[in-house]
């Protein structure tokens, strides 16, 4: 995806002087544009320590990009501590290959590692807690969210092996799953628990709809919005968030016409193409969408490419 967001940025800004990459992650975007626009300084935001020293390592020394760690949540002060407005703020959701890849940060359900999940491991709550110490109600309610059709099963089962000993390890986590699911559901019943786990330990869903909410009040007319979600929950909140500017809905007889406040680039969510799904199978699901903030001379009703 990371050539259509280029496309989006190239076709739809002259000189963006200012830009914040809320998940740096390894730094692969932030890379790219600040290659692509040579006067462009950046703000790199990321939870995660580990990821923002290697970052550091490959685009430090550029002198063109600041590396902040924090959560994206919140994303205003930070930016007010740059004293300026982004020209645009891009994120790409989730968790970045070094997360994934090593078992140690127990974010994998392919190999084993201490039940953690945190990307900001100076948190305090990890998946351990939440898989030994939350109460069945509370396991259903995550794992329902993340739309498991046996959530009340398995919060049931989870809280039922615990008596046994402490689960530790994702490893047990799994094994403990895959014994009572049929042979054929396991990969997707592992994904959406891990998943929802993960979710709660990071909060996942109230980040996204703080930087969602901060992102418009520091952005100036002609500000982008983009976003790289790889879940459905996550595209909904964007998608809801971006409808209500791009098309804004007043009650009916309302006396007042409602103006756009973000135009549309990306006509919806553009998906990742054939030959990026067979390279990358976790592309599979990445929905991209973007926005350009509107002033009001241009606020048009219904005004997209
Ligand atoms: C998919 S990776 C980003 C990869 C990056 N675009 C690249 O090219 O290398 C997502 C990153 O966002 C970080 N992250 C996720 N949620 C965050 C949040 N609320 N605040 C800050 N960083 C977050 C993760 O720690 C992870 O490093």
């Amino acid at each position: 995806m990371l050539d259509k967001c280029l496309e989006i940025l190239d076709r739809s800004l002259d000189t963006p002087l200012f830009a914040i990459d809320c998940t740096l992650g390894l730094g692969g975007h932030s890379e790219a544009f600040l290659k692509k626009f040579p006067s462009l300084f950046l703000v790199g935001i990321d939870k995660d320590e580990e990821a923002l020293e290697i970052a550091e390592k490959r685009l430090g020394k550029s002198g063109r990009i600041a590396f902040v760690h924090d959560s994206f949540a919140n994303i205003a002060s930070i930016a007010s501590s740059f004293g300026k407005s982004p020209d645009f703020i891009f994120a790409d959701l989730g968790l970045s290959s070094l997360q994934i890849d090593k078992a140690e940060r127990g974010f994998s359900y392919m190999s084993s590692g201490q039940l953690d999940m945190r990307m900001d491991k100076s948190c305090d709550l990890s998946a351990k807690e939440i898989i030994n110490f939350w109460s069945e109600g509370e396991l259903e309610r995550i794992f329902k969210s993340c739309q498991e059709p046996r959530a009340r099963y398995l919060a049931r089962l989870i809280t039922e092996e615990r008596k046994k000993g402490e689960i530790s390890t994702t490893g047990e986590l799994s094994e403990i799953l895959d014994s009572h699911t049929p042979f054929k559901e396991r990969m997707q019943t592992k994904k959406r628990v891990f998943q929802a786990v993960r979710m709660e330990v990071n909060g996942e869903k109230s980040d996204l709809e703080k930087l969602l909410g901060s992102s418009l009040q520091i952005s100036h007319p002609g500000s982008l919005i983009m976003i790289e979600s790889y879940h459905s929950g996550e595209d909904k909140i964007v998608k809801s968030f971006f409808s209500a500017g791009i098309s804004p809905k007043v009650p009916p007889k309302f006396p007042l016409e409602p103006e756009p406040y973000f135009q549309d680039l990306t006509r919806g969510a553009l998906k990742a193409g054939e030959e990026e799904t067979e390279k990358n199978s976790r592309s599979h699901s990445v929905r991209l969408r973007a926005v350009k903030v509107l002033g009001a001379s241009e606020r048009v009703k219904n005004q997209s490419l």
